[in-house]
C-alpha cells in the first residue's frame, strides 16, 4: 500500500504514522526511539516530567537513533513553557500540544526552528494555528478520548478541518483500535 507522505517542516518520515505522546512516562525514549529508527516519528511525552527528567530523556532518544524525534506536552501543566525551552534548547525535531492552547509557543518555535503541531478538534482552531505559523495539526475527535472539550467524532472534525487549512493533517484516535470510521 503506498502511504502518503507527512511533511513536517523540512522533514520527510520514511512512514506518516506518527506515535502518540502519552505521560506517565509511557511514551519515553525506548519507545519514543524504536518508532523513529523504523522510519515512523517518534514522540516523548514531557507532561509530568521535571525538565530534567526530559532533557535526559530527549538525549537518550538522541543516542538511540538518529529518527525524527519530538515531545509531547500538554499546555496545561504548570512548567509548560520550561518543558518546551528546554526541549528546544535540546535540538527536539518537533513539539506537539494539546488541552489548551499557546499562542507564545509559536514565537519560540520560530526563534529555535523547531516545528509547532498543536493539537486541534475544529476548523477554527486549526485556522488560528495555520496563522501562527503551526507545521502541522493532529486532528482529533471524541474517539481520542481526554482532554479535547469535543463530542464529535473524528469523521467528522477531519474534512471541516482539511477545507479550512493548507497543513498536513495528522488524524488521531481510535485508528488503531478501530474505534474510528472515517
Ligand atoms: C496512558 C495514556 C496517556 C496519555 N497521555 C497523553 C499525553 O500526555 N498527551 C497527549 O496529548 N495525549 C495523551 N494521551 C492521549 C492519546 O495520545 C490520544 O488519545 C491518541 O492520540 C489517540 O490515539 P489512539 O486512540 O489512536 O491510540 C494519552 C493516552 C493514554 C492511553
Amino acid at each position: 500500500m503506498k502511504l502518503p507522505q507527512l511533511r513536517i517542516g523540512n522533514l520527510r518520515p520514511k512512514y506518516p504514522i506518527v506515535q502518540g505522546g502519552m505521560a506517565v512516562r509511557i511514551s519515553t525514549a525506548p519507545l519514543a526511539a524504536a518508532v523513529a529508527e523504523v522510519g515512523g516519528v517518534g514522540t516523548i511525552a514531557g507532561t509530568g516530567m521535571t525538565e530534567e527528567e526530559l532533557r535526559q530523556e530527549i538525549r537518550e532518544a538522541r543516542r538511540l537513533t538518529g529518527g525524527i524525534i519530538g515531545v509531547n506536552v500538554l499546555f496545561a501543566v504548570k512548567n509548560f513553557a520550561r518543558l518546551v525551552k528546554a526541549s528546544m534548547q535540546e535540538g527536539i525535531d518537533f513539539i506537539v500540544t494539546g488541552a489548551g492552547f499557546s499562542r507564545d509557543m509559536f514565537s519560540w518555535g520560530r526563534e529555535t526552528g523547531v516545528s509547532i503541531i498543536p493539537i486541534v478538534s475544529s476548523a477554527r482552531l486549526a485556522k488560528l494555528a495555520e496563522r501562527l505559523g503551526a507545521a502541522a495539526l493532529v486532528v482529533e475527535g471524541v474517539e481520542a478520548g481526554g482532554h479535547l472539550g469535543t463530542d464529535r467524532p473524528l469523521g467528522e472534525i477531519l474534512p471541516e478541518v482539511r477545507e479550512a487549512v493548507d497543513l498536513p493533517l495528522i488524524a488521531a484516535g481510535g485508528i488503531a483500535d478501530g474505534k474510528d470510521a472515517a
